[in-house]
């Protein structure tokens, strides 16, 4: 039987209640994180990316991927606003599918949270290495600027973000609610000026041929570019610490949602419309070449060398779109906006990463020495260091869309084992007061369940395959470790350590009394 060790979830709820931390935020703090979370990687640099798979049709991708996250988001909402505690997808399946399946929950949410860390990173280098060209005529060596995939040897700028990041999270900065919603306006002011310089540009024929690579292309830029809609699920994460969360938490899911689908179709309809966005093909077959490969990089350089710059090649696609429409100097202010923006979304993975483990060493299922905390900064040093490196190296080596396609699966993977939650809670506990129900849940839910199935499906091979082995080392951790130290197998309901943690590890600082 693998729903073994169900924890019931009164009991999650009275340990949130007595350890838990200080409930400070409400919807409009929860939809500025939402948003916070979700707009940087996806939209500024893999747009690039889902046109190389799907060309214009890549509006139909953003049109996919975020209606499978619109679905999974009214599942997250039900969970989240009946069990607002942290740990967001793990504690939701610890409480409705038993140990196991929460182990392996969590276990994906590494691979989400981690290795998107490392995708916006390495992001955030392309437009740093764009930015350096194209405001100050500094040329990083390609040997330092590039990972192996693209003929260079390490990308030393991603390297150096995700150390910064790693540094600030160890001293223990934390983002003031002042300079998230900083960071936000800064992110939709720059998506916004795009919007309103590339749309009057806007030419019809660039539409055509709508789906060059066919249908199956556009499915796959959708499980690609599903990556852009990332980060919503940190919402349901701050559920601990959400006044009212029971109103609030739905409302910052499904508000942050809908106002990045708004931008993200105007925006990729303005790239399209104003320079195109056909695929580079290879000559000889007429197949699309692989995003992130070193074929499509040796063909974008020559392509290069003809004055040729297609939308697929960029790596900082906004701000080249600009350029190519004569608008270079604003094409720099949209670099400089990612610049400044996308690091705080490698702190919001890096430090999402922190939550889900210190949640789990909570729980017994993690070594507590993991989660031990600094004598002077008062933070989970150890395990953000470890996380760290990880993300460092993983930034230096791999191209961003490989590294997204990753993550997507670990996610994937999460946001369906929600959905089955919801509907298994349905018949579980059909009495239990539910403050935000799934609107029509035996629709959405399925909806959901086979909308992450077949994104996952249309990932590219490699991705696929990096979660069962991913998955496979957690069950052996598990059963190593976790199986015997459970908190919950060992009878341990109210765990002593650990409240300090919890209290130092909050993402935004003191704010937001009221709404
Ligand atoms: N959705 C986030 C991004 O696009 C992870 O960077």
């Amino acid at each position: 039987m693998i729903f073994w060790r169900v924890k019931p979830l009164d009991a999650i709820l009275a340990t949130a209640e007595k350890k838990g931390l200080h409930r400070s935020l409400g919807a409009w703090q929860l939809t500025l994180l939402g948003v916070g979370a979700i707009i940087g990687t996806g939209i500024f640099v893999l747009t690039a990316e889902a046109a190389q798979k799907a060309g214009p049709g890549m509006m139909l991708s953003f049109v996919i991927a975020g209606f499978v996250c619109a679905v999974a988001a009214l599942c997250y909402a039900e969970l989240s606003s009946m069990v607002p505690v942290s740990g967001s997808a793990y504690t939701y399946s610890y409480a409705v599918l038993g140990e196991l399946v929460a182990w392996v929950v969590g276990w994906a949410l590494i691979l989400e949270y981690a290795v998107a860390a490392s995708a916006v990173a390495v992001g955030w280098s392309g437009y740093f290495v764009g930015l350096l060209h194209n405001s100050l005529g500094i040329d990083l060596p390609l040997a330092l600027a590039n990972g192996p995939y693209a003929g260079g040897i390490v990308n030393l700028p991603a390297m150096l973000v995700s150390l910064f990041v790693t540094g600030l999270l160890v001293i223990g900065t934390k983002e003031s609610a002042t300079f998230t919603a900083v960071l936000v306006a800064v992110k939709i002011a720059a998506l916004a000026v795009f919007i309103a310089l590339a749309l009057p540009v806007l030419n019809s024929a660039h539409f055509q041929p709508f789906a060059p690579l066919g249908g199956t292309g556009v499915v796959a830029a959708a499980a690609s570019i599903f990556f852009a809609y990332v980060g919503f699920d940190a919402v349901s994460t701050a559920a601990e610490e959400t006044r009212n969360p029971q109103r609030n938490v739905p409302i910052g899911l499904i508000g942050s949602l809908g106002i990045c689908t708004v931008f993200y179709l105007l925006v990729s309809a303005g790239a399209i419309g104003a320079i195109g966005a056909q695929p580079v093909v290879d000559p000889a077959t007429g197949a699309g070449l692989a995003p992130g490969s070193a074929e499509l990089a040796a063909r974008c350089q020559t392509l290069a060398g003809a004055g040729t710059q297609p939308l697929v090649c960029s790596r900082e696609a906004l701000a080249q779109v600009l350029r190519q429409i004569g608008w270079g100097g604003v094409g720099n202010l949209i670099g400089l906006a990612a610049f400044l923006a996308l690091p705080s979304v490698v702190l919001m993975m890096l430090f999402g990463q922190t939550r889900i483990f210190f949640v789990m060493a909570r729980d017994g299922l993690l070594p507590e020495a993991l989660s031990r905390v600094h004598p002077r900064f008062k933070t989970p040093h150890i395990v953000t260091l470890v996380t760290g490196a990880g993300v460092t190296l993983a930034a230096a080596f791999f191209p961003v869309g490989k590294l997204a396609d990753v993550s997507n699966s670990g996610t994937l993977f999460a946001f369906m084992v929600v959905a089955i939650a919801v509907m298994i809670l349905r018949v579980k506990d059909a009495g239990r007061f539910r403050p935000f129900k799934t609107p029509g849940v035996w629709l959405v839910g399925p909806l959901a369940v086979l909308g992450c199935l077949v994104l996952f499906l249309f990932l590219p091979p490699e991705a696929q395959l990096v979660f069962p082995v991913w998955g496979a080392i957690g069950l052996v951790f598990y059963f190593l470790y976790g199986y015997r130290k459970s908190h919950v197998a060992r009878g341990v309901v109210d765990p002593t350590g650990g409240e300090d943690i919890i209290q130092e590890i909050r993402p935004l600082a003191e704010c937001c009394e009221e709404d």
